[in-house]
């Protein structure tokens, strides 16, 4: 198979984990025969640095003419501390999700048996989590208009705004993945407060009834923060929009002993876009500390879901199991590790190839 990949490293870690990725893939396509090629692109920060534009026209162009995107981590945080700041890295990461059209977001979350006591919860509230937060991606408080200041500067304003399509086109890909789960669906919202959330309520119970295998239920956000972490395996797939849904997969990271592991796909009309749901970690930034194997993950997500090589992907997250179980881990994981960045990723391209 030929794929032609679009691979933009970022900020931060972004460029040592996403070399991590593309060295698994290498390996992949040798061990099974495929031709994968590659077309790096800026975003971010350090696109702003180089023309003044987080998500330049030519990157968008790389984006859509390749099969799939490959995107490491945006921010740094000389922006972060300056809030006056017009051009900001994370505009061209929302850019890119708007612009792409990448409207549903897959974050799925399952502990390592061996990584148990990395979580600071109780073994036995994580043993057996398996769910997948859905999260929509374009629209919400992320998007909405208007936003901005008053005249006088003295006031600050973002508006939340969903449409019933917005709503109804994520809700089918949360239903289709829970008919191939536990056939669980849990809406996620604010309902008892927000009209967007009871616009979600309505149109999702609208959307289920094409769904009657799938059992759908409900759950105020701060509740569900909290089972989050007290009763994680109550989850099978949780839909919710965009902003509860960035606050929730955070969490998600809490069970798994290391967000450094958590992968996500995006996916809109025509377009599919990787990365680790974990951010630039500049403090970490070249400093081969960075834990590679969200990334990692998140390429396996790619063989599977935007190029259905099956085989290939459970291959990589064989390889990625044993690393885990063997101890070969970053810091973040076993304080103090003599494992970096590159050497994990180096033992996870040996396994592939042997
Ligand atoms: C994420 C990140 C982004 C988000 C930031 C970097 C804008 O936190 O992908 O979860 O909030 O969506
Ligand atoms: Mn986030």
């Amino acid at each position: 198979m030929k794929k032609n990949i679009a691979v933009l490293p970022g900020d931060g870690i972004g460029p040592e984990i996403i070399a991590q990725a593309v060295a698994v893939l290498d390996a992949v396509a040798e061990r099974y025969g495929h031709q994968f090629t590659y077309e790096y692109a800026q975003i971010g920060a350090c696109a702003i640095d180089s023309c003044g534009d987080p998500y330049p026209q030519k990157t968008h162009e790389t984006c859509m003419n390749c099969d799939a995107i490959l995107f490491g981590s945006i921010g740094d945080p000389k922006y972060d501390n300056d809030p006056s700041a017009k051009v900001r890295p994370e505009q061209g990461l929302l850019r890119m999700r708007k612009n792409l059209g990448l409207y549903a977001n897959i974050r799925p979350v399952k502990p390592y048996d061996s990584l148990l006591d990395a979580s600071p919860l109780k073994n036995g509230r994580v043993a057996g989590s398996d769910f997948i937060v859905v999260r929509e991606l374009t629209g919400g408080i992320y998007f909405g208009e208007p936003r901005g200041r008053n005249e006088a500067g003295d006031k600050a304003f973002d508006s939340c705004v969903y449409s019933k399509e917005e709503i109804e086109r994520v809700s089918h890909v949360a239903f289709r993945y829970a008919l191939r789960r536990r056939r669980k669906v849990t809406l996620v919202d604010k309902a008892n407060v927000l009209a967007t959330s009871r616009l979600w309520r309505e149109t999702v119970k609208e959307v289920h009834t094409t769904y009657k295998d799938v059992e759908l239920d409900f759950m105020f956000v701060d509740n569900a923060a909290m089972k989050m972490v007290s009763n994680p395996k109550d989850f099978d797939v949780i839909l919710t929009e965009n902003m509860f849904g960035d606050i929730l997969s955070d969490v998600s990271g809490v069970i798994n002993g290391s967000i450094g592991l958590l992968p996500s796909a995006s996916f809109g009309k025509d377009r599919s876009l990787f990365e680790p749901i974990h951010g630039s970690y500049p403090q970490a930034a070249g400093k081969d500390k960075a834990n590679p194997i969200a990334t990692i993950l998140s390429a396996a997500m790619m063989l599977e879901d935007a190029f259905g090589l099956s085989e290939e992907a459970s291959a990589v997250r064989q390889a990625c199991s044993k690393a885990i179980a063997e101890g070969v881990c970053t810091e973040d994981i076993i304080p103090g590790s003599m494992y970096g960045t590159k050497a994990v990723g180096q033992y996870i391209v040996d396994i592939i190839r042997s």
